[in-house]
């Protein structure tokens, strides 16, 4: 049984998302944690989490949404991050790929989400593109657990996050071709690592390019075992053993 940590289950996305469930399950994917990126997708994650028995939400404002989010948003999160089944912050983080000119901005906001998560005590989920010394040394002012989603960094940085006790988010990059990112994580071990979808996006080889859904986790899950040389039950057994540590799931 594998859990896909991170995916975008939206109705924008999705015409028919008790069908994705449904796909995933069918692959031994049975728990989710759908992330939420603005208002709009809080409300939906909230609610399929009330929905759906192994469907957990994080809630949280993305860095490209710091230009349109309003204070209400952030009231939105922390008036519900005491519900069951919010069982995260996320997706937040900084992304300086596109703009490094709201650089202020994004690390204000997302201070003020690791402020909320200190305060109730959850994990983080965290998206880091193109910003990697000021995610980890605005990080080392915490004592936060989570993840960091997608991570495609060095070996260096994976160090640096694992001794903070951050989880690696591994989804499809590492099956693209060119991705260095097998080589790095044939030298970090398992309890390190959670898998992740990132759907709709990053559809793992050999289905590329189409839309993503949590039930290719298990083609990521086929590379790492084949890369790692291990059963696909131990990955599953490792991985959740992960989760457990981080999460309340
Ligand atoms: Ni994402």
């Amino acid at each position: 049984m594998f859990t896909d940590t991170h995916c975008h289950l939206y109705e924008e996305y999705y015409e028919n998302i008790a069908e994705i469930i449904n796909n995933a399950r069918k692959k031994q994917i049975n728990r989710f944690i759908n992330n939420g990126c603005d208002n709009k997708s809080n409300l939906e994650v909230l609610k399929l989490s009330q929905e759906y028995k192994n469907m957990y939400a994080a809630l949280g404002i993305h860095p490209e949404s710091v230009e349109t989010y309003e204070e209400k948003d952030l009231l939105f999160i922390e008036n519900n991050l005491t519900n069951k089944k919010v069982i995260a912050l996320g997706e937040i983080g900084l992304d300086y790929h596109y703009t490094k000119e709201n650089k202020d901005k994004q690390l204000e906001l997302f201070e003020k989400e690791l402020n909320m998560a200190a305060k109730f005590n959850l994990p983080i989920i965290v998206h880091s593109r193109d910003a990697t010394l000021d995610t980890i040394n605005t990080l080392k002012k915490y004592d936060l657990k989570g993840v960091i989603h997608s991570f495609s960094g060095s070996y260096e940085t994976a160090q640096i996050y694992i001794k903070m006790g951050y989880l690696l988010g591994i989804n499809g990059v590492i099956t693209f071709k060119n991705s260095y990112l097998k080589e790095v994580i044939k030298d970090i071990d398992l309890s390190h690592i959670v898998l992740e979808t990132d759907s709709p996006y990053l559809t793992p080889t050999p289905n590329r390019g189409t839309k993503n859904e949590p039930a290719r986790i298990i083609d990521i899950a086929k590379f790492i075992c084949e890369l790692k040389q291990i059963s696909l039950e131990e990955l599953a057994r490792i991985t959740n053993e992960n989760i457990k540590r981080t999460f309340d799931i």
